[in-house]
């Protein structure tokens, strides 16, 4: 499948080069065309499965999209993309912290009553939109395996169920048992796994390492 990654950092990275493992074709975007980090995973992988673009060429590209942008630029991001997205999957990963406290907080106009995987489906109401891998490391986050045999939890929300199905197969294909894959509803479940990040930097600075998650166990 061709899948957009909107970003450029570590997180755009681990997940393009986990999805060319999967046999995806990857185009990364960033704001610049010549982006020294895109270029740089391009380089890292074959010319076939691997290439570079702007937001809006990567956009293009992608049958799904990955929004792997800074939180609090997501959305101005999403604009320089220049396109409505319609009827193609924005599986958004983001987390719109505010990164001038310490520790970091929830940008408050997208947090408690709203989120920023809503305000993506309010802004883009022709895209679908699904909010899932946000809520831990994201080395662990595509491969899951590497904890506890891979048995452990992953939350999902979004409006639109095949598009929350599409992106479940994409999980299964990371490591992560269908059983473990929570779907919380709809895309409104952005608020409570954005809201979760509070207690999970939390337990960063506990354990001072990012190979953690939680399992949730019901009877
Ligand atoms: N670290 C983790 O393990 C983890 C786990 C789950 C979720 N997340 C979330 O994943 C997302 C990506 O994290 P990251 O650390 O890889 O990258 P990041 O540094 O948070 O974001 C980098 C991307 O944001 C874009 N960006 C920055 N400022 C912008 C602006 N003013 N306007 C438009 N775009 C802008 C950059 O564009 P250019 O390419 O043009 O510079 C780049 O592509 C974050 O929202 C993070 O909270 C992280």
């Amino acid at each position: 499948m061709k899948i957009g990654i909107l970003g450029t950092g570590e997180v755009g990275n681990l997940l393009g080069s986990r999805l060319i493992e999967n046999g995806h074709q990857v185009m990364m975007g960033g704001r610049e065309a010549n982006n020294q980090k895109g270029l740089d995973f391009v380089n890292k992988h074959s010319s076939e499965n691997a290439s570079y673009g702007t937001f809006a060429a990567a956009s293009g590209f992608g049958e799904i999209i990955f929004n792997a942008t800074n939180g609090r630029f997501a959305l101005d991001a999403l604009e320089l993309a220049n396109t409505d997205f319609a009827g193609k999957i924005i599986i958004d990963v983001a987390n719109p912290f505010d990164f001038t406290t310490k520790p970091p907080t929830l940008i408050p106009e997208l947090a408690n009553t709203n989120s920023l995987g809503e305000s993506i489906q309010h802004n883009f109401p022709n895209a679908k939109v699904v909010k899932t891998l946000n809520t831990l490391g994201m080395a662990l986050a595509v491969n899951p395996k590497q904890l506890n045999n891979g048995d452990h939890s992953i939350f999902i929300s979004g409006n639109d169920e095949s598009a929350k199905t599409r992106t479940k197969t994409l999980l299964t294909e990371f490591g992560w048992k269908i059983e473990n894959i929570i779907d919380i509803g709809d895309i409104t479940g952005a608020r409570a796994m954005e809201g979760f990040l509070i207690l999970s930097v939390r337990l960063l600075m506990s354990f001072g390492l990012p190979m953690f998650n939680i399992k949730v166990l019901k009877s």
